[in-house]
């Protein structure tokens, strides 16, 4: 599968929804646990509405994608980066990193290393704020497991989905968590349970 085509594809078709325009509800959810100011990343952006949002809330925002962004905007910088590769910043940088459903399309091992380096380029203090897709989704029922958690779904995607307790496995021991649960909702599938994730460096 040629996954920048994929996602290519796939953005431009929600850049066209009407949920696209507006923050994800997480987005919304988590202010209260955020500094009020500071550096802010998001990895896996998509259409961006996140990084407009937080950006509209005066954070510095980099955006990132590992396929360049749908449109061009102005209010904040935009990076490409793979998150299959190591994350191109120095260590204590952001205030904040962020990423609504992004860490689904790795093995458990980079998905490890992912934390293991959101950890370091946060400040001390620093909060990592997540959703992922439950393995209690119906769309794991529709799909092939290839190994633990990790299926290849019906569009030929190939899929980590997670639960609480397989995060707490996975995330750094030095994380302080702060929230943790299923009770995330998205505008584009109000039935989702997705797994809401808030913890602090
Ligand atoms: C389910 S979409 C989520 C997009 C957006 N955050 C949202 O909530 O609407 C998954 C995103 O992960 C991005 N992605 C896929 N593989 C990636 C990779 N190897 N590195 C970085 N981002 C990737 C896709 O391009 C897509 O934007």
């Amino acid at each position: 599968m040629d996954l920048p085509t994929y996602w290519s594809n796939k953005l431009s078709q929600y850049s066209t929804e009407e949920w696209s325009k507006k923050p994800n509800i997480f987005a919304t959810e988590i202010l209260k646990y955020l500094p009020n100011t500071g550096e802010l990343l998001e990895l896996g952006a998509g259409v961006c509405q996140d990084s407009i949002y937080f950006s509209s809330l005066g954070y510095k925002v980099i955006a990132s994608d590992f396929i360049p962004p749908i449109k061009k905007h102005s209010e904040f910088d935009y990076q490409v980066i793979d998150l299959n590769n190591s994350l191109p910043f120095n260590d204590f940088t952001f205030d904040i990193v962020y990423c609504h459903l992004g860490m689904h399309f790795f093995t458990i091992q980079r998905t490890k290393q992912i934390f293991s380096e959101i950890y370091k380029v946060l400040k001390p203090g620093g909060i990592f704020c997540a959703t992922f897709n439950s393995l209690t989704d119906s769309e794991v029922k529709n799909s092939n497991k290839i190994d633990s958690d990790y299926y290849q779904t019906p569009s030929g995607l190939i899929k980590r989905f997670f639960s609480p307790e397989s995060l707490k496995q996975i995330l750094p021991s030095d994380f302080k968590i702060i929230l943790l649960d299923s009770n995330g909702v998205t505008i584009k599938d109000g039935s989702n349970k997705l797994i809401r994730l808030v913890c602090q460096k």
